[in-house]
């Protein structure tokens, strides 16, 4: 029988290398896409002996023509069933000198990669009427205040960008969740310049490999939007809110359907 199959961007570390770890576990080979080829081999070689097959795809998402090879990939190979569109640069940078540089990045990834990935996995997706598209916003699409709205916007761009395909995939068969974590323990703090520790109390700071089980379960409760949280009450307050401003007229998915 074929193994289904994941691809995976930004899976060099953090999230998307969580999930990687956790889709191989469930039985799926895995297409690792980032710019750190060594990183991605070896998840790759140890993936396998959890007996997983990788593909390492070294694509840096800024560039448009590596976009287009993720791109041909998803409407290429049909075996792939599942896409985590995880990828994602952040800024600390205050929001007034935020710097064009940043600000180019930050769109170019998180927006542009992001979108053209995400319809390139929906006509993939919607061809085989079967599938599953998990996007990686924030919690601060939802609560912006928080962070660097150009950060913020992004997310919230990804959010709404998911919101309006969730009717037409749902109607074929594709499953789509969007996750938005609250701060979680990776690497992405040091690469936006700042240390967690100094900025988030730590009572309010997600374990990696939490925040990765809470979304997963989210996708097998069927949840269109899931908010990975701690149990804070006002973390839990905030979700809350969010999901009835958020979900009150879109059917939601069916947990049977999942992983497809
Ligand atoms: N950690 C949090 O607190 C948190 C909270 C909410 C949402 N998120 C979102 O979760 C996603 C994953 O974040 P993370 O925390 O896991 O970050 P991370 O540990 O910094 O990992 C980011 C991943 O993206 C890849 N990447 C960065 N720039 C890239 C580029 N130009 N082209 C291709 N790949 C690139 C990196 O790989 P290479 O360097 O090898 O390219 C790496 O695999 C992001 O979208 C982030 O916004 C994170």
């Amino acid at each position: 029988m074929t193994r289904p199959k994941a691809l995976i961007t930004g899976a060099s570390t953090g999230i998307g290398k969580a999930y990687a770890q956790k889709l191989a576990r469930r039985g799926y080979d895995l297409v690792l896409v980032a710019r750190d080829r060594a990183r991605l081999e070896a998840l790759a070689g140890e993936l396998r002996q959890a007996g997983a097959e990788s593909e390492v795809l070294v694509a840096d998402l800024t560039q448009s023509a590596d976009v287009a090879r993720v791109e041909r990939k998803l409407e290429s190979d049909a075996v792939i069933s599942f896409f985590l569109n995880n990828a994602g640069i952040a800024t600390v940078e205050p929001q007034l000198k935020t710097s064009v540089e940043t600000i180019e990045k930050i769109i170019a990834l998180n927006v542009t990669a992001a979108t053209r990935l995400m319809l390139a996995a929906g006509r993939a997706f919607v061809a085989e009427k079967r599938g599953t598209i998990v996007n990686m916003a924030s919690a601060v699409a939802v609560n912006p205040e928080r962070f660097n709205g150009v950060y913020g916007g992004s997310k919230a761009f990804m959010l709404a960008l998911s919101q309006a395909l969730t009717r037409e995939l749902n109607a074929n068969g594709v499953i789509i969740q969007t996750v938005l974590p609250g701060a979680t323990r990776t690497e992405i703090w040091e690469r936006a310049g700042t240390d967690v520790d100094a900025i988030i109390l730590p009572e309010r700071i997600m374990d990696l490999d939490e925040m990765v089980d809470a979304a997963l379960k989210g996708l097998e409760l069927g949840e269109r939007i899931t908010i990975p949280s701690l149990p804070d009450a006002q973390d839990l307050a905030d979700a809350e809110s969010a999901r009835l401003k958020l979900a009150p007229n879109l059917s939601r998915n069916h947990a049977a359907a999942r992983y497809r």
